[in-house]
């Protein structure tokens, strides 16, 4: 089996790494995954992607999965398929969602991840879960944190360094604790070594996507720190990128961190790459390294981004010229 030689890239000195977590995966029979979801009853369904559907699982030991089951057999389904399976069983943190296993059974294409009790940061911010008001102050601050620590890793310390090109609130998932696991690696990227940047189609999705990438499909890390930082000004505002809506904190919120918050979420989402800041860095600014928030804050390269950020509304929708761009993205 092709995947078989995929997983054998799974360097033992990448699970010594600070904030790994030691699992194992395996293969999945597609009668196991049946008897596991129910024959994926509409009872068990999580979610639904542009992909395919999520199902709650109970396996025989009791444990519980989620189960991501592709849509329909095609090459892109395929691509999508092997590109998750792969850049997930490379990597292993605390803030990465853990792949269980695989099931390529026929024209079935499942994967098989640990289930997330929270569901997403989208189903808390925008979804069913809204209305509970779960999400204080601390937790927003912890989620901020331990997704930055995700992709941190992905970008820094991964083997091969991995771009995900699909931060989103709905890729945040959320443990029984609320910690955050970032998910979703069908459309990552990897880097080669040396180089800057891939060119590529452009993926990913509408308010998320930095402008260098939407309009030449320059990809690299720091469109995934763009991304970030929109996600960023989403936790703090409680408004969705392209939607105006209102923050359920109900005036509750610790002033310094919101500060902190929209400040690295609003130099992460700059206009031009060079002045985005690394992931690495994101982790220490969001942790209140005062040191390092002061100098930014005194650097020319803040005051212009608000100058330039107030004029933002009046400047057109780039991707809107990208007619062909943006159709692949609204069928992604
Ligand atoms: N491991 C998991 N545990 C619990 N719920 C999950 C898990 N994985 C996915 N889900 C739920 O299933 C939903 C659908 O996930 P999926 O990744 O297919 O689509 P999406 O992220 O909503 O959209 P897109 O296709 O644009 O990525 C998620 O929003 C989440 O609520
Ligand atoms: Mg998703």
């Amino acid at each position: 089996m092709a995947f078989c030689s995929m997983f054998s890239c799974v360097k033992s000195s990448d699970r010594k790494k600070q904030g790994k977590k030691e699992t194992t995966w395996r293969i999945f029979s597609l009668k196991e995954l049946q008897l596991a979801t129910n024959n994926f009853n509409y009872d068990n369904k999580l979610g639904e992607g542009a992909f395919g559907s999520v199902y709650w699982g109970q396996l025989w030991d009791g444990s519980q999965i989620a189960v991501k089951r592709l849509k329909s057999w095609s090459d892109k389904a395929e691509v999508e398929f092997s590109v998750e399976v792969e850049v997930l069983a490379r990597v292993r943190h605390k803030n990465l969602l853990t792949l269980r296993g695989y099931c390529a059974e026929g024209q079935e294409r499942l994967i098989v991840y640990d289930y997330m009790a929270n569901l997403s940061l989208l189903s808390h911010l925008h979804g069913q879960h809204s209305a509970e008001c779960q999400l204080d102050w601390n937790r927003r601050m912890k989620i901020a944190v331990g997704a930055a620590e995700g992709i941190a890793y992905l970008h820094h310390h991964a083997t091969s360094h991995i771009i995900h090109r699909d931060i989103k609130a709905s890729n945040v998932l959320l443990d029984g604790d609320f910690q955050a696991q970032v998910a979703d690696f069908g459309f990552a990227k990897f880097i080669p070594d040396g180089a800057t940047h891939v060119t590529t189609r452009v993926k990913g999705t509408f308010g998320y996507l930095a402008p260098e990438y939407a309009m030449l499909g320059k990809a690299s890390e720091s469109c995934d720190v763009y991304s970030f930082g929109v996600l960023l000004l989403e936790i703090a505002s409680g408004k969705k990128p392209l939607e105006k809506l209102n923050s359920r904190l109900d005036g509750k919120y610790v002033e310094e961190e919101l500060k902190r918050l929209v400040f690295v979420g609003l130099v992460c989402a700059h206009n031009r790459p060079e002045k985005r800041p690394t992931m690495l860095e994101v982790v220490e600014l969001l942790k209140g390294d005062r040191e390092k928030i002061a100098t930014l804050e005194n650097d020319e390269m803040f005051k212009t981004i608000l100058a330039t950020d107030s004029g933002a509304e009046d400047s057109p929708d780039f991707v809107s010229e990208e007619k062909e761009q943006k159709d692949e993205i609204e069928n992604a």
